[in-house]
């Protein structure tokens, strides 16, 4: 995909010295740096991708819930993926790996066709102005890109507290001829700090589930 437009801007927030000691130390233990070789599990348990993970609190939930499944967290944002780390190696978790780097390209070159189990994508940047919103995260190639890397009855999960980009989720993803809706997720989602602030500012949070049209996922 030739795609110039990105997703993100990278803030120049305040690493803290423990996010930046995690970024050098624990990096090369919980890490994958980004390449075009393809990445599994290596264990051969179901893979699930989370495409920008933010602090990681949800991800790090999510992995300690599921011990049968291995977890790639990827987020741009250095002070994110030191946070992950961080618990990562408090929790001393086997299951979670992060991967620093635009998840798009990720996806096109470090994961196999059809290989995943879910996709989960919570809260991505809404890029609310409307001359912005080709910046959004879902588009129709995402969509095809996404589905293309599910396995047959893999999910893809998303939230957002973002109506109007709910709506666009939906019919992006409604259009893949790939994709159908589904019913439940690979895993629940458990309730992040982020959300609980969406919720008080009175943000209706929508959840769009779609699964790789195909047999039904093999875990939940
Ligand atoms: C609004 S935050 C939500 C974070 C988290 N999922 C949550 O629910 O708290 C969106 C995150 O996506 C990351 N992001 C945006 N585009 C990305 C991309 N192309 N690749 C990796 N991360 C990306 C941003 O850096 C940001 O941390």
């Amino acid at each position: 995909m030739n795609r110039p437009i990105r997703s993100y801007v990278l803030r120049q927030g305040r690493t803290t010295p423990a996010q930046k000691r995690a970024l050098e130390e624990l990096f090369p233990k919980y890490g994958i740096a980004f390449s075009h070789q393809s990445v599994s599990s290596p264990r051969g348990a179901p893979l699930v991708l989370e495409i920008g993970s933010g602090m990681g609190e949800t991800t790090l939930e999510i992995a300690k819930a599921h011990p049968e499944a291995d977890f790639i967290a990827i987020e741009v944002h250095g002070p994110g993926v030191g946070s992950l780390l961080n618990a990562i190696e408090r929790e001393q978790l086997a299951n979670l790996r992060v991967i620093r780097h635009d998840a798009l390209d990720v996806l096109e070159h470090m994961i196999t066709d059809a290989s995943l189990a879910a996709i989960h994508l919570f809260f991505p940047d809404p890029w609310p102005k409307k001359r912005h919103h080709k910046r959004r995260m879902v588009q129709p190639a995402f969509a095809a890109l996404a589905a293309r890397k599910l396995k047959d009855g893999g999910i893809l999960h998303a939230a957002t507290d973002w109506p109007d980009y709910a709506e666009h989720m939906d019919a992006v993803f409604s259009k893949e001829p790939l994709l159908e809706q589904a019913a439940d997720g690979f895993t629940s989602r458990p309730v992040t700090k982020f959300e609980s602030r969406g919720q008080r500012l009175g943000h209706p949070i929508r959840e769009l589930l779609f699964r790789r049209a195909g047999k039904a996922p093999a875990a939940r």
